[in-house]
């Protein structure tokens, strides 16, 4: 087998010397080097900023999504979408493991995995694609895909659907990092509260501030609005439009005594809303974007404009641990648990 690089720059074909995340073209040869691991492709979990940028560019038309999905793999060597530059997760079955890996990786052949590093690094084969599911971003292909030495991954735990921990283990950087960030008596607006994300990061940040704070969700419509109070992870519900900052400043205002808040996560997945994030913080406050669909500049030069010094965190999709604090939220909530059931199992 030959020797590969840690970080598998030795599968980069454009531009030399990039590492595979940026790179716009990498090989998905399947032939594994000796620090990579080859799997078969059960399902890919498309990132839901680059599965709705992808919808919308097809103007519905699931049929000219796959097409492009395919497009792009064929292209790139991996499915990193042009636009917004991000990538999703798969879950499929270990297929070889190379060499250099067989004594310090806890795999065998056969294992069920869940890749936790983007597929907009992962070298992936597309051979078929058998099934869209377009409200939840997931593509069912016959495939295969490779992992590198660095690569992280998670065992797909037994006590859950394959289904049901792909969607969680999309998202599992995000209430990590809420854990991490919320303190009892904090003050937290969570906009895009009704999704994925969202909801977990509502549930984790609730149990977080404690009696004496507060978390503000964001819902853009009653329906939604309604959705979300029903699961009662927030103390507020609020309808705002994220792509008016003013209009969500002054619902934040309205349901907190006219004050900003401490912390505001970006779980939306759709672009242009740095601001509505930025806007209700107060000044030393922290904005955490976990949207895929953010923009540095637009966030560093709208809070530059408005006058805010707040802390702005860039929402890395790895934190230690963040698959199993993830999985073991679904297992504590009942109610998070039926949810995404409903939405993510029985479809
Ligand atoms: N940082 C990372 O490592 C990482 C990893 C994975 C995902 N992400 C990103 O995190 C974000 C959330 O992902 P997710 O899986 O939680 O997404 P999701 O379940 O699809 O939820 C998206 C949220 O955005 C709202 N939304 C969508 N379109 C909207 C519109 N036109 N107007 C107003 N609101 C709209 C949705 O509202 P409804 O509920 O009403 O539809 C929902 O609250 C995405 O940007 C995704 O790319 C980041």
């Amino acid at each position: 087998m030959k020797k590969g690089n840690k970080y598998g720059t030795h599968r980069v074909i454009e531009p030399n010397g990039a590492l595979p995340q940026p790179a716009i073209k990498i090989s998905n040869d399947m032939e594994i080097f000796d620090n990579e691991i080859l799997i078969d492709v059960d399902y890919l979990n498309i990132d839901s900023a680059s599965f709705t940028q992808l919808k919308e560019a097809a103007n519905g038309n699931i049929e000219k999504v796959k097409d492009k999905i395919l497009e792009i793999v064929e292209e790139k060597g991996k499915m990193q979408n042009p636009v917004t530059g991000s990538g999703g997760m798969l879950i499929g079955n270990v297929e070889k493991i190379g060499e250099s890996l067989k004594s310090t990786v806890d795999l065998k052949i056969g294992d069920k995995i869940a890749t936790l590093v983007s597929l907009s690094l992962t070298p992936l084969r597309i051979d078929k694609i058998l099934k869209i599911d377009p409200e939840i971003d997931r593509v069912e292909i016959i495939g295969k895909a490779i992992l590198f030495e660095s690569g992280i991954y998670a065992k797909l735990p037994e006590d859950m659907e394959d289904t049901l921990a792909l969607a969680v283990l999309d998202v599992a950087g995000a209430p990590a990092q809420v854990k991490n960030l919320v303190k009892p008596g904090n003050t937290v607006l969570i906009l895009g509260a009704t999704g994925k994300s969202g909801l977990m990061c509502s549930y984790v940040a609730k149990k977080l501030v404690g009696k004496k704070g507060k978390v503000i969700g964001q819902a853009r419509n009653e329906k939604r609005a309604e959705f979300l109070r029903s699961t009662g992870f927030c103390h507020d519900v609020i309808i705002a439009d994220v792509l008016e900052p003013v209009n969500v400043l002054e619902k934040v205002l309205e349901v907190n005594d006219r004050m900003e808040v401490d912390i505001s996560i970006n779980c939306l997945s759709i672009p242009s809303t740095e601001l509505s994030c930025i806007l209700p913080v107060r000044d030393g406050g922290v904005v955490y974007f976990f949207s895929m669909a953010t923009s540095f500049t637009k966030a560093a030069l709208g809070a530059e404009g408005v006058g805010k010094d707040v802390l702005m965190i860039i929402g890395n999709g790895y934190t230690k641990n963040h698959d199993q604090f993830a999985l073991d939220i679904l297992r504590e909530s009942s109610t998070l648990r039926k949810i995404f059931r409903e939405k993510y199992v029985n479809n």
